[in-house]
């Protein structure tokens, strides 16, 4: 099976080009990192904007068929921050551990880390999580709760993932 991993940027400046997409490039560059499967990386920077994230992300789940999708940046308390919005709109079941692993890890580096209202949650056989905006958050948070994803992404009907477990150790209930 083919193994697709979406990738969004959330941000109204970097989809208008006054940034640059630094937060994309790191997941890319963290996967990357951390996953020995082949994968293809289907990649969008879009605005704040529920309705376009939400669509970015049936697009990635219904037609791409992503295994994952991870975005970045609009899960905090701003007027414009609305990725957790979009991801609950889609979603069939929330996983609200996740968002709880994150906060409570970052809480260890900010104690801006309970603004973020990061979460995740499936569309099908496709785990959507959303990731705060800032490169070094990104990894902060992805790394922790990235020892559950291959086997989430098993219950829920996706490919085998397999990482560099000298890189990423994840845990599988099942492996002996
Ligand atoms: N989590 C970690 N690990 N490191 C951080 O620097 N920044 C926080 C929080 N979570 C941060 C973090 C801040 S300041 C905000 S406002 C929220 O994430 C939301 O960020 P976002 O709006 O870019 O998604």
């Amino acid at each position: 099976m083919e193994i697709k991993i979406g990738v969004i940027n959330v941000s109204d400046r970097a989809s208008q080009g006054i940034y640059e997409d630094i937060p994309g490039k790191k997941v890319v560059e963290l996967l990357n990192k951390y996953l020995i499967s082949e994968w293809t990386p289907v990649y969008r920077v879009i605005p704040d904007e529920a309705d376009q994230i939400a669509e970015a992300l049936r697009m990635m789940a219904d037609v791409e068929k992503c295994a994952l999708v991870v975005t970045t940046g609009g899960t905090g308390p701003a007027v414009r921050d609305v990725t957790p919005e979009a991801t609950e709109m889609v979603c069939d079941k929330m996983l609200p551990g996740f968002g709880e692993m994150m906060r409570a890890e970052s809480l260890k580096f900010v104690p801006t880390a309970i603004l973020s209202r990061q979460t995740a949650g499936t569309r099908k056989s496709t785990l959507i999580i959303n990731l705060p905006g800032k490169p070094k958050a990104i990894e902060e948070c992805l790394s922790v709760v990235f020892p559950a994803v291959p086997y989430c992404v098993d219950l829920i009907g996706g490919p085998h993932l397999e990482t560099d477990r000298s890189q990423m150790k994840i845990f599988r209930p099942k492996e002996k």
